[in-house]
């Protein structure tokens, strides 16, 4: 079925999750864009390339290696971070943005996720979900995932440093987080991961009909 499902929200929302599933259930390609601006994070750290170099950025950003995306350092919170600062420059944003529109616009449809699909990247794609979740949940989600690193403490560490993440998110000039206008909000606070990728799954089929 050649649909383009777009999957947005903050992080640790739970968007990854449901974007995948919603790929399996589909039988479509799946795009993590986030891992693109990690990717180019990471790059820039071993590269010693500064985070508000702009212009080198954008150059390393346009000659990404894809192998990045494998590395294992790319899940972890310093580059988490550093991607949320170089993200913010229209330079690494505009290089990764044509591998993203063709990603998108392929012929057997695709879902991506990340924080400007359903506005930037596939402004006309089918179903636009934006996933949310109470910003405590979503620190916990996190600090479990990163195997509950320092006890109390370090749960508080994580829920700052995801406030921070989001805030500059939202109020960056270059594609700002921010619901599509045609998206549906789906707040997965008091949702287990199954629930969640039920409801998602039902949107979608809402929007498309039942032949899908
Ligand atoms: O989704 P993830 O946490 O992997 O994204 C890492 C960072 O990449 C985000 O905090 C955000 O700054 C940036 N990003 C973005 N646009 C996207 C996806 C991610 O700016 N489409």
């Amino acid at each position: 079925m050649a649909v383009v499902i777009a999957v947005d929200g903050p992080a640790a929302s739970g968007k990854g999750t449901i974007a995948r599933a919603l790929a399996r259930h589909f039988g479509l390609p799946h795009l993590d864009t986030g891992a693109l601006y990690r990717a180019v994070a990471l790059a820039a750290a071993r590269e010693r390339i500064a985070p508000d170099d702009e212009d080198a950025l954008g150059r390393l950003a346009a000659r990404l290696d894809l192998t990045l995306l494998e590395d294992p350092m790319l899940r972890s919170a310093a580059t988490a971070e550093a991607a949320s600062r170089i993200s913010a420059h229209p330079a690494v944003r505009t290089a990764l943005l044509a591998f993203q529109r063709s990603f998108a616009t392929q012929p057997g449809g695709a879902v991506l996720d990340g924080r400007d699909i359903g506005t930037v990247i596939a402004p006309e794609a089918d179903a636009k979900l934006f996933v949310t979740a109470a910003p405590a949940v979503r620190a916990r989600r996190r600090w479990l995932e990163l195997g509950a690193p320092g006890g109390e403490e370090g749960l508080a560490t994580v829920e700052a440093e995801i406030a921070a993440r989001d805030a500059r998110d939202r109020d960056r000039d270059a594609a700002p987080l921010r619901i599509a206008d045609d998206a549906i909000l789906l707040d997965t606070t008091d949702l287990d991961k199954d629930a969640a990728v039920r409801r998602a799954i039902d949107h979608v089929v809402d929007r498309l009909g039942p032949a899908s």
